[in-house]
């Protein structure tokens, strides 16, 4: 009798498929309607206060490059990059909607992005295939950095960068449940490594990740990767409080960075 084939393990984690839902609800409420505006920037900026790259200067030149956007998202930061050159660029996410408006602004700015429906721990491409992974507020904080980081090592080429922006430990450690980012310590950062959330109300749960800065050092070393830069980002003096992501306030985020930028190279 033939062996029956073993079948490949589909079945998201729990956490994916709530954070899928809850970033559905996202897409319908506001990143479907910002998309465009994000599309057809002319100048890459980064997280909540649109840091400006062109002053950070944190970024590889992208030129003639293979791209993956883990956690893409509506694909803005990816279509900068396909702008700057880049020669492939591949978003992948696990929503359905937040695809479907990528979609749509790849067809209408004709910058032809490739897009995969998946869970970014577990990428349904070939490895060494790609010279830059990153991630801003996708996987980097939507997924297990234990499975992603180690993803993202399998995907790039030797010599390729992992470049990625997440909340900085501090904003975690400082950020209660249901209230936005105080001044006192909350949290044990001992530990630290998932929170869930409950969305707006009415809504449903979402889980991020977070490790610490030594956690997250040790597993990109662990994993291959030496770490050639960190950015701890503040809201600059002119940046006013986000239209929609309430959680942080301008005012806090002058005083502490509430955002961090992670680049290594994988050896
Ligand atoms: C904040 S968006 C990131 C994209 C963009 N840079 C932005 O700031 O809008 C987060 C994206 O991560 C995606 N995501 C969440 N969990 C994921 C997972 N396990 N695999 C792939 N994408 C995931 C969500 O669907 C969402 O589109």
């Amino acid at each position: 009798m033939p062996e029956k084939k073993k079948k490949k393990a589909t079945t998201l984690p729990g956490y994916v498929v709530r954070n899928r839902a809850s970033w559905t609800v996202s897409n319908a409420e506001y990143t479907a309607g910002s998309a465009h505006d994000s599309w057809a920037a002319k100048r890459i900026t980064w997280g909540v206060w649109k840091v400006p790259e062109d002053e950070i200067k944190v970024l590889p030149d992208v030129r003639g490059l293979d791209v993956i956007e883990l956690g893409c998202g509506t694909a803005y930061f990816g279509a900068w990059l396909k702008k700057r050159g880049a020669r492939r660029v591949v978003g992948v996410d696990i929503t359905p909607a937040q695809l479907a408006t990528a979609r749509e602004m790849n067809t209408e700015f004709g910058l032809e992005l490739e897009f995969i429906e998946a869970n970014a721990e577990a990428v349904p491409l070939p490895s060494a295939s790609f010279d830059l992974a990153f991630s801003e507020y996708g996987a980097s904080i939507w997924c297990d950095p234990y499975l992603w980081i180690p993803e993202a090592a399998r995907l790039l080429r030797p010599g390729g960068e992992l470049l990625f922006m997440r909340n900085s430990t501090l904003e975690i450690l400082c950020s209660p449940d249901d209230a936005v980012v105080g001044e006192k310590l909350i949290r044990p950062q001992k530990g630290m490594h998932h929170n869930t959330w409950q969305d707006e109300e009415g809504g449903g749960k979402s889980t991020v990740f977070h490790i610490s800065g030594s956690e997250q050092f040790k597993l990109l070393r662990d994993t291959g990767f030496e770490v050639t830069d960190f950015r701890e980002i503040f809201a600059p003096v002119n940046a006013v409080d986000h239209p929609y992501y309430k959680w942080t306030p301008v005012e806090w985020a002058r005083k502490w960075p509430n955002e961090e930028i992670w680049r290594a190279r994988k050896r």
